[in-house]
């Protein structure tokens, strides 16, 4: 059973096509990396698979059931970090945490346990800040922390380590193998090629408007190995992602 299947997925906003046509699947216990350039469709899709936004036509199945956005059943057992992050910012960090935890069903005990580790954990301790006075990375880490409070079996994290420290990006990076370890899934969007390359196991390169154009194992990357595209061999992610996407240089002689 695929953790995540996506059949002929189209969004369109009004007569703009952000996702046309996408088809993908992703196997339980993988950390799957979605690249592809600005605008190409990759938070339309989380959208879509997250219930955050219904499809125009396509059909998502999550954890070997079909799903769509009223399917509550599935909502709990899947985590997501939105592109927006969707955090209320009137509350206090421990108060918005608590209140996630609860609407996923979690126990009073479980939930003060869980808000407690994951904000010391993540160096949310400064308790005099609602979520509105907090910096940019650490909303990004408690938009992390609301994704993961519930121990989903799914993961969908849009661009997760933007904005956070490097330190940051280390803890997460070994939640994230460690949930993939247990046979958990992981779908994530990120810009930064090098942390694919590392944590990654299977990638998909979409370009605009969300067309599938490279899906493949990359775990070799990490040890050395390359990846060979119609004919030609590509020793890293960069360099395959630019020859999917185009590259290029425009000079700007006032810069
Ligand atoms: N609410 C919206 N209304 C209209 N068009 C939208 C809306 N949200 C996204 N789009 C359009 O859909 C397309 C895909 O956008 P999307 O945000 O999914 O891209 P992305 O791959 O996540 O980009 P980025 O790397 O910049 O985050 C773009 O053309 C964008 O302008
Ligand atoms: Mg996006």
């Amino acid at each position: 059973m695929d953790a995540i299947r996506i059949t002929n997925l189209v969004k369109r906003y009004g007569t703009v096509s952000a996702v046309e046509n996408l088809s993908l699947s992703v196997r339980p216990g993988r950390i799957f990396g979605f690249l592809g350039p600005n605008g190409s469709g990759k938070s339309t899709t989380i959208g879509c698979l997250t219930g955050l936004l219904d499809p125009t036509s396509g059909a998502v199945e999550l954890l070997g059931e079909a799903f769509d956005s009223e399917n509550a059943a599935i909502k709990k057992r899947i985590g997501v970090m939105p592109e927006t992050l969707g955090l209320f910012d009137p509350l206090y960090a421990h108060e918005f945490l608590a209140f996630v935890a609860r609407m996923f069903g979690l126990d009073e005990v479980t939930t003060r346990q869980r808000v407690t580790e994951l904000l010391d954990a993540l160096e949310l301790t400064d308790t005099s800040k609602t979520l509105a006075e907090y910096s940019t990375g650490m909303r990004k880490r408690v938009a992390f922390a609301a994704a993961v409070i519930h121990s989903p079996e799914v993961l969908f994290l849009d661009e997760p380590f933007e904005s956070i420290d490097p330190a940051g990006v280390a803890l997460m990076k070994q939640w994230l193998r460690r949930f993939a370890d247990q046979g958990r899934t992981v779908f994530m969007t990120t810009h930064v090629l090098e942390t694919v390359e590392r944590i990654c196991h299977d990638v998909a390169i979409i370009t605009k408007p969300g067309k599938l154009v490279w899906e493949g194992d990359v775990t070799l990357l990490a040890n050395d190995g390359s990846i060979t595209f119609n004919g030609q061999e590509f020793h890293t992610l960069e360099s395959l992602f630019l020859h999917l996407t185009g590259e290029k240089y425009t000079d700007l002689n006032w810069l």
